[in-house]
């Protein structure tokens, strides 16, 4: 631990479960502490403003991703080396492997099938009237879209959620959800190596490029295994949790949804809104390779360092009353939720045209949301609903 006075520090554990449930107080006193705070709880400093959470994200010199990305060791090691986990060159190679069919370019002749996927699924549930909004509406969407792209078997598809769930668990610090995470990341990663074996992928998807780089010799057995799961693991959770929100924000400010409605040009800025007010992933960590400081405070080298995208994006620096949800708000796009740089988020094309599908479609016919009584989901990394009873009424 680093024993200069001038550090900032923090008792609190943020990872416990009342603070999950209620994080933004927390991340308010940190940003209040300073630019760099050591927690004392987690071994690591957090980086709680949004100036200096950007800059650490994209001085990847400096903050590695390689060894850095959980606050445990086991997690750490169990993803070296895969896209999320790796640095410099290598990390290059990994994300060209793929990166490129996720680019707004290459995804627009998936724009229709998306866009049909979520008016049919959106004009069921208005019939219905009442669902929930997790279960019915967040998650449909992405598990009739990503998996098939992805080019996952039918087979082992039930579990998806589940490991999904469970990988972002396993990066937080080693508590009880973490260690209950450990076994299913182990079967997740044994599936993905067993597709990589059988060569069990569907034609013309994301993991069929995969292996056939690996045939080519652009990467290694063992490089693919890790990529057949390096896109599906962050592709689910983040985007229910991204709908979920939403729909749990629009139905708490009726007159943000009404601005939406009447001119659904601000969809994609909403989009930005809504992941900057309740960021899907709180935080990822970096190991700091050499002695460095962030914001004047002294980070020694090999400290973990923690990147709280949800402080940054409530950061009153940046973000006039950060506290208030506004789908015009003017900087929105500023928000940090989608990561930046070299690492920031690769599926994110694909995340924004699956929620702007679904708020389009609803903004069509729905005029309020009445929610029920939302049940959180926790998890150490996504900021989630597990359960958002709904009503929807139509009309004028
Ligand atoms: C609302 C939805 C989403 C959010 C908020 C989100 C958030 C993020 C964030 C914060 C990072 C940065 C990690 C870092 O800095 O270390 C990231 C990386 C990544 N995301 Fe997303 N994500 C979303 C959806 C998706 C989807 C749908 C996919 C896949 C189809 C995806 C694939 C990835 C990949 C592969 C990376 C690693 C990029 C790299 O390390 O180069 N994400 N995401």
């Amino acid at each position: 631990m680093p024993t200069t006075s001038a550090v900032p520090t923090y008792g609190s554990d943020i990872y416990e479960d009342d603070a999950l449930l209620e994080p933004y107080e927390h991340y308010r006193a940190l940003r209040e502490l300073g630019p760099a705070v050591w927690l004392e709880q987690h071994g690591a400093f957090a980086v709680a403003r949004h100036t200096e959470a950007r800059a650490v994200l994209l001085d990847t010199d400096t903050f590695r991703s390689a060894g850095g990305i959980a606050l445990n060791e086991p997690a750490n090691q169990a993803i070296l080396g895969c896209t999320l986990a790796s640095d410099g060159d290598l990390h290059a190679t990994l994300r060209k492997v793929v990166a490129h069919r996720l680019t707004p370019r290459a995804l627009r002749p998936m724009r229709d099938l998306v866009t049909e996927r979520a008016d049919e699924l959106v004009a069921r549930l208005v019939r219905q009237g009442s669902f929930d909004a997790v279960s019915d509406l967040a998650r449909a969407l992405p598990l009739s879209i990503v998996p098939d792209f992805i080019g996952w078997p039918q087979e082992g598809r039930e579990h998806l959620l589940e490991w999904a769930g469970a990988n972002f668990d396993s990066f937080g610090p080693m508590n009880p959800r973490a260690e209950r995470a450990m076994p299913k990341c182990g079967e997740m990663a044994a599936y993905g190596a067993e597709m990589v074996r059988t060569g069990n992928v569907l034609p013309g998807s994301l993991g069929a490029g995969v292996l056939e780089a690996r045939d080519r010799g652009e990467i290694s057995t063992e490089q693919s295994m890790m990529l057949m799961l390096d896109y599906l693991a962050p592709s689910l959770d983040t985007t229910i949790s991204a709908v979920g929100s939403a729909v749990w924000l629009f139905g708490q400010h009726p007159e943000q949804w009404d601005r939406v409605r009447a001119d659904p040009g601000l969809i994609p800025n909403a989009v930005n809104e809504v992941v900057r007010f309740e960021s899907p992933i709180r935080a990822f960590g970096r190991l700091a390779e050499v002695d460095t400081e962030i914001g004047g405070i002294a980070v020694p080298a090999g400290s973990r360092v923690l990147v709280i995208y949800a402080a940054a994006n409530r950061d009153e620096r940046v973000f006039e009353r950060p506290d208030d949800f506004d789908v015009t708000r003017s900087n929105a796009v500023q928000q940090l939720g989608f990561g930046v740089g070299e690492h920031g988020c690769a599926g994110q094309g694909l995340a924004r045209m699956e929620t702007e599908s679904l708020l389009a479609a609803l903004a069509r016919d729905v005029t309020r949301f009445r929610l029920g009584a939302p049940e959180r989901a926790l998890n150490n990394l996504i900021r989630a609903f597990g359960s958002l009873p709904v009503t929807v009424e139509t009309g004028s």
